[in-house]
């Protein structure tokens, strides 16, 4: 089936006892057996939910993972609980390539989680493909791309990273969660890993934390099942069906986002209080063409510099009206942050810094032209 009938369909038949069209939300713990250890397909939630197991089912479809292929996705209580479970990948000794601008809970993560068991890494830019060739090394285990990248919306070139990898043993993870599938498809490109925070487009609504890994390979996907219910960081039904919804409307939403977003960074680039303006969609990005034939649309992200330096961003984040100033990204609503005091300020002084007047806009679905009208109100106040 195609992207937008399996975001509908995928894992989401019927109810067979009911015909409720809805999958129904199972909220229940464990299930009763018809003689010890003779279960209808289910026997406790941390091991496998009905509600959970049709999230799984539609985010493989959505990421061009089918049942034949093998491989499949398990769902993850949020986009951290995903790359905690990455993390039971790698042995003392391993080393992990990490983009100089990573998302700053995956550098957390890293940095100061697994490093205290032994697990080295480093961080590099990626959008130089010699920097990333050189960058890997025999004890490499892993390459982990973010792309675009957050909050400075550069791209990696995913079939490239790949290649490097795969070239010296590793494995190539991409976080998709700013892309989607609906604008990329990692796997396809050569990743054996696709990462998720579903809190994010996926869900959509910013009303539920959530992750996910994605595989076309079966024996990670058993790894990754056999983890989630060793470890157990799952997801409750509630938050599953919220996911299941939002992805119905993926496509819609996606076109509408990026579609915003294009008119705001057009915008905004020929505003006097903005000095430069980063979206993948303009010719200006130094990336424009790897995200043309890299990416079916540019994305509903979108950052800029604000003239008046760290000040400036300050004011006019403080000023919008319709932008709520809150962290986090992919809702219906738009939403206006200062990376560097907000979401990144963890990674201030270290080699994942970012500018301090950049201010990062995640662009929704309100009428473009009381965005405008938003963000041209705020700009005069920096
Ligand atoms: C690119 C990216 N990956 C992963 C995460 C972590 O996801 P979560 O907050 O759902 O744990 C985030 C959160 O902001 C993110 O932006």
């Amino acid at each position: 089936m195609r992207f937008e009938t399996d975001a509908i369909h995928a894992g989401q038949e019927p109810d067979p006892t009911t015909g409720a069209v809805a999958v129904p939300i199972y909220a229940t713990s464990t299930f009763v057996q018809d003689a010890p250890g003779r279960h209808r397909g289910y026997e406790y939630s941390r091991t496998d939910n009905p509600t959970r197991h049709a999230l799984e089912v539609a985010l493989a479809a959505l990421e061009g993972v089918t049942p034949d292929m093998g491989g499949g996705a398990v769902a993850t209580a949020s986009g951290m609980a995903a790359t905690a479970l990455i993390g039971y990948l790698l042995r003392p000794g391993d080393h992990v390539l990490l983009p100089n601008d990573a998302y700053g809970g995956t550098f957390r993560f890293f940095a100061r989680v697994l490093a205290e068991q032994g697990v080295t890494w480093s961080a590099v830019d990626m959008t130089d493909r010699r920097l990333l060739e050189t960058a890997i090394r025999p004890e490499t285990k892993l390459v982990w791309v973010e792309t675009p990248t957050n909050p400075l919306l550069r791209l990696v070139d995913i079939g490239h990273a790949a290649s490097a990898a795969h070239a010296r043993g590793a494995r190539l993870v991409v976080d998709n969660t700013f892309a989607t599938p609906y604008l990329q498809h990692p796997l396809t490109a050569g990743a054996d890993i696709v990462l998720h925070s579903t809190t994010k487009y996926l869900g959509g609504h910013s009303d539920t934390i959530g992750g996910a890994l994605v595989t076309d390979q079966p024996d990670l996907d058993e790894r990754f099942r056999f983890l989630l219910n060793a470890a157990g960081p799952v997801p409750g039904p509630f938050d599953a069906w919220l996911v299941l919804r939002g992805i119905k409307t993926l496509a819609v939403r996606m076109e509408r986002h990026c579609a915003n977003a294009a008119r705001v960074a057009e915008f905004l680039s020929g505003h006097p209080a903005v000095r430069e303006v980063i979206y993948p969609g303009l010719p200006a990005h130094p990336q424009h063409e790897l995200a043309v034939r890299q990416m079916a649309g540019f994305g509903g992200m979108v950052s800029f510099r604000s003239m008046g330096g760290a000040p400036g961003a300050g004011r006019m984040a403080s000023s919008t009206r319709l932008f709520f100033l809150a962290e986090s990204l992919g809702g219906v609503e738009s939403l206006v942050e200062v990376p560097a005091v907000m979401t990144h300020a963890s990674a201030q002084g270290t080699a994942l810094e970012v500018p301090d007047d950049l201010v990062r806009l995640s662009v929704g679905l309100e009428h473009i032209d009381d965005l405008l009208e938003d963000l041209d109100q705020a700009l005069s106040s920096s």
